[in-house]
């Protein structure tokens, strides 16, 4: 697979120059204003199909030609993109089977984007022409150093064509594969393998379109590396299977900064870099993120003084290689005339947008070098968008089982701790961790209870909770007792699930202290594993709530419950402890993110106030200071320490 070999930390954005064609001197313009804003790297002509074939098989490239030339006179590089996220109005009317059909069988109007058939082979074909026709033309442009496709593949279509894949299914409730139709609304949505199966099968037919789409650029360009822009805690496609079909991975990053819990906002910004990361186990692009606000959310922020360079250096700490921004020159009209651009309707550079978006540009200057470095972390997380689909859908013990806010809260614990944390699926290598958290895993593909046995007994560090072990990779129940397959590693039995109500709180008395816990309570038996903790409340008060399991060289821990945040930070304290595993950074404040790549750590204040933290001896990457000891940070403040 071709590589992203970038010989700098790239710094750039969506550039749609397709909206000012009438306008060269706005084109003259935004040339001197991304060198003045130290860019070196725009993603080109994301949604321009209709400026490209302007009518069914007549292509317009002189425009695009014209554009790269200029960007590569001026030291410029691009991300060419393939503009299959949107279609020109002309292919829906001609042709309205390339339009998504919904759940409920009706087909939508043209409009929006990613509104297509992924099966469609109509579509399918124009796609192929034009990124045949594309990579022909620019595939050796000197300005170009990588393709990006589409954009934020998403959603599903339930047409007739969409349905083809049923031929391979199981179930034994219909008498012919022509009985079925995807979960719906108004059919079936109660079939739980089913409803997986489908999620399977979007991804499957989402990726084998992105591979389709890929297919002549693969061919023509052979040394381009190809992504596509992935999206925040994405639902409906499983990313580590998907990404299987990439070169690299990138990421559009827009956190709420300025809500009510900035630090838990960081915290969901750190999980997806570090999520990102591992797609590929290789640096991403942040493909986007906004240098001031955007217009979708439903209360539009502007970035406070600071939060810009220090919220773009976050993204490279955890280990993109690129800062790039949605949009390059707001648009003039439409759905993102207000969306935060870094050149504005004013035209202009002189803007605080402007100055951060420049500063920005000096700091990847100053940390040029490190792109392509990797933390190596020794912490893992498990997240897995396959458990998340079934664990949603299952009916009992209670509706909500928030799922993603467990996974944050053991993230957050971990993170506390002062280390860098891989988050991966079921899917990945468990071999280089010493401590593995996986919270909530109730669904067990085929291998990875015997896997994750397999990495207790070689002396890692297992922390499982309530709702383990419940089903296979079908949904089917395992039989002869919960966790399934784990039992073994974890020594325990699960007899019965409590659930609790919104308000209610059970507690765990342990090391002579007590914790409130929340929502589950499992009613466990200790087989081989210790009791650590035991229930305070209920008619199972003093039963066993919190074990530890030794096994081979290693260690299986289980929290039968949703314990609270502060239960997290001690118990994972001890857990480190245990495995052997040292933080980059002591007594870390709550609020303060830090994170490495190769020998360059990143402390970075997101606590909304001034803290002190302890820094190693080393440089400040970003003024050449000698740092170290007692330090403080001032409110968005971020130290690179070259040690
Ligand atoms: C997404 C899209 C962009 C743009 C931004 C706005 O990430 O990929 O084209 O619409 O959102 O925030
Ligand atoms: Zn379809």
């Amino acid at each position: 697979m071709p590589e992203l070999k970038l010989p700098f930390l790239g710094h750039g954005g969506d550039y749609n120059p397709d909206q000012w064609r009438d306008c060269p001197e706005i084109l003259n313009e935004d040339i001197r204003l991304m060198k003045l804003a130290g860019c070196n790297l725009m993603s080109v002509g994301i949604f321009a199909w209709s400026a490209l074939e302007p009518e069914e098989g007549v292509y317009d490239f002189d425009w695009l030609e014209n554009v790269l030339d200029r960007l590569h006179a001026a030291g410029i590089s691009a991300f060419l993109a393939t503009p299959s996220g949107a279609r020109p109005a002309w292919m829906s009317q001609r042709y309205p089977e390339v339009l998504r059909v919904r759940p409920d069988g009706t087909r939508n109007l043209h409009g929006e984007r990613h509104n297509h058939c992924f099966t469609s082979p109509v579509y399918r074909g124009f796609v192929n022409r034009m990124n045949t026709a594309l990579a022909t033309r620019f595939g050796r442009h000197p300005a170009v150093v990588g393709w990006h496709i589409s954009n934020e593949y998403g959603g599903e279509c339930h047409c007739e064509l969409c349905h083809a894949w049923w031929t391979g299914f199981w179930s034994k409730k219909y008498t012919d594969w022509s009985q079925l139709h995807s979960p719906s609304p108004i059919g079936e949505t109660g079939l739980h393998g089913l409803n997986l199966a489908w999620r399977r099968f979007v991804t499957h037919q989402t990726a084998d379109f992105m591979r389709a789409e890929a297919e002549p650029l693969r061919r023509l360009t052979p040394d381009l590396p190809i992504t596509t822009n992935l999206m925040e805690l994405f639902y409906d496609i499983d990313y580590f299977d998907f990404s299987e079909g990439l070169d690299f991975a990138s990421y559009d990053s827009y956190p709420r900064w300025g809500g009510p819990d900035e630090e838990r906002t960081a915290l969901g910004a750190a999980f997806n870099f570090d999520m990102m990361r591992c797609l590929k186990q290789k640096p991403f692009a942040l493909m986007e993120s906004t240098p001031s606000q955007v217009n979708w959310q439903p209360v539009c922020k502007l970035k406070k003084p600071g939060m810009h360079l220090l919220s773009s250096l976050q993204a490279v700490a955890h280990g993109a290689d690129t800062v790039q921004y949605f949009q390059w020159r707001k648009s003039r009209g439409a759905s993102e005339k207000f969306h935060g651009a870094v050149v504005g309707h004013s035209g202009h550079e002189h803007t605080r947008v402007f100055r951060d978006v420049q500063s920005v540009g000096e700091a990847l200057k100053a940390l040029n070098g490190i792109q392509g470095a990797m933390p190596g972390a020794k912490v893992a997380l498990l997240y897995d968008v396959q458990n998340r689909w079934a664990l949603e859908d299952c009916q009992g013990p209670r509706r909500e089982k928030h799922y993603m806010d467990v996974v944050l809260e053991h993230y957050r614990a971990l993170k506390r701790r002062g280390v860098d944390v891989d988050v991966i699926d079921e899917s990945r290598d468990f071999a280089p961790y010493k401590l593995i958290a996986a919270p909530m895993l109730y669904m067990l593909r085929p291998g990875v209870a015997e896997r994750l046995t397999q990495f207790v007994e070689r002396g890692g560090t297992l922390v499982c909770t309530a709702m383990t072990g419940r089903v296979d990779e079908d949904d089917l129940c395992f039989l002869g007792g919960f966790p399934g397959p784990l039992r073994t590693a974890l020594g325990i039995w699960i007899e019965d699930i409590d659930a609790l109500y919104d308000g209610e709180q059970n507690g765990i008395a342990m090391n002579g202290q007590s914790h409130s816990c929340i929502e589950l309570c499992e009613l466990i038996h200790a087989e081989t594993a210790k009791v650590l903790g035991s229930y305070e409340k209920d008619f199972y008060a003093g039963e066993p709530c919190v074990t530890v399991n030794a096994l081979g060289a290693g260690r299986a821990c289980y929290i039968a419950t949703r314990p609270s945040p502060e239960f997290l930070d001690e118990f994972y304290a001890e857990a480190f402890k245990h495995a052997d595993i040292a933080p980059l950074i002591e007594a870390l404040p709550a609020g303060v993110d830090v994170a490495r790549r190769g020998n360059t750590l990143f402390v970075m204040n997101f606590t909304g106030a001034p803290v002190t933290v302890t820094l190693p001896r080393g440089t400040d990457a970003l003024t050449g200071e000698a740092v170290g000891g007692e330090t403080a940070l001032e409110v968005n403040g971020i130290r690179v320490i070259n040690g």
